[in-house]
């Protein structure tokens, strides 16, 4: 009798291969500890070709959802868009999904809460300019996976422009005209391209650094007319200490941000799919940034 009355932790997963770094568990039991949820939330490493497998698996052991981080984004997408009306327009034009919602009859839901949960940062850093995404154009360094996983938001967004400069330009023109095709006006040409080939004058101009220079500890040559026309700096990378793109601009008198809060938002959206409720991102994000800096002195 007891028993019936313990109300059962549901499970969810984060899949990866590499996983072991991933703060997902910590972001996403906090998310529950400030709601009271029994939720149960584990690091599951897949076998680089054995990703569907993992999921039948984990599907038939009960999960209810899973985050899918590196390098199974496109494998998560291409499960779920095997069966009908099981992508959000987020995941379908990425082309890759980074949440799970497993549904009770079997299928799956793919969406993919990157670009949200970069618009949410940035609406948050740009409330304490007194402006919002919908006042703004965007111009996005990068037209790989990182940046197309963002175009859809931007578009939902309301944002007035995208500008997409990439080392490769034909990537960034591609990314472009796709954009274009979804209703949200942009553009798209090379890293020296000057703002007065494309932006529209007045309207405030917010930079993210969607490449992945900063793995590698590169900064993009970006023309640096961008800069004077910036009311605030993204770097969708995040670490214990600045990025090197940020670091790069430390000279300049602008608000720069890592991505930390990106990372925090999109598990808010997850979470948001998974549970139906709203856990306070912000408290986490503190927590979040405390922990990396912990870690970091420690190694
Ligand atoms: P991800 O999934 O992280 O986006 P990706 O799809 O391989 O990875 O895309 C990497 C992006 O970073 C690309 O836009 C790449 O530019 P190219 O298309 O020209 O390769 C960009 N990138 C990587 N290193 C860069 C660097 N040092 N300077 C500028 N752009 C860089």
């Amino acid at each position: 009798m007891l028993n019936a009355l313990i109300h059962q932790a549901d499970r969810y997963v984060v899949i990866g291969n590499p996983i072991a770094h991933s703060m997902s568990p910590f972001i996403h039991s906090n998310f529950a500890a400030q709601l009271g949820l029994p939720l149960q939330y584990e690091r599951v490493l897949a076998p680089l070709d054995g990703f569907a497998q993992t999921v039948a698996a984990l599907q038939a052991a009960g999960v209810k959802g899973a985050n899918v981080t590196v390098p199974f984004k496109l494998d998560a997408f291409a499960l779920a868009s095997a069966s009908p009306n099981s992508l959000t327009p987020a995941a379908e034009f990425a082309q890759a999904a980074n949440t799970l919602k497993f549904n009770a009859n079997g299928t799956v839901l793919a969406d993919n809460t990157d670009g949200g949960g970069l618009c949410r940062d940035l609406n948050r850093q740009l409330n304490t300019l007194g402006l919002h995404l919908e006042q703004c154009q965007i111009l996005m360094i990068g037209a790989g996976g990182a940046a197309s996983g963002c175009v859809a938001a931007f578009q939902q967004a309301g944002v007035q422009h995208l500008t997409v400069l990439n080392r490769t330009v034909d990537k960034a023109r591609q990314l472009a005209q796709r954009a274009e095709a979804i209703d949200l006006p942009a553009a798209g040409g090379g890293l020296d391209t000057p703002p007065s080939h494309f932006d529209l004058p007045g309207t405030p101009v917010v930079i993210v650094n969607a490449s992945s220079s900063s793995l590698k500890g590169d900064v993009p040559a970006l023309h640096p007319d961008w800069y004077e026309r910036a009311v605030l700096v993204y770097d969708m990378m995040y670490a214990a200490e600045p990025t090197a793109f940020i670091r790069s601009l430390s000279k300049l008198d602008l608000p720069c941000s890592d991505g930390l809060g990106m990372l925090v938002f999109q598990a808010q959206l997850a979470f948001e799919v998974w549970t139906g409720q709203s856990p306070n991102a912000l408290e986490t994000l503190t927590k979040v940034r405390q922990a990396l800096l912990a870690k970091a002195k420690q190694q």
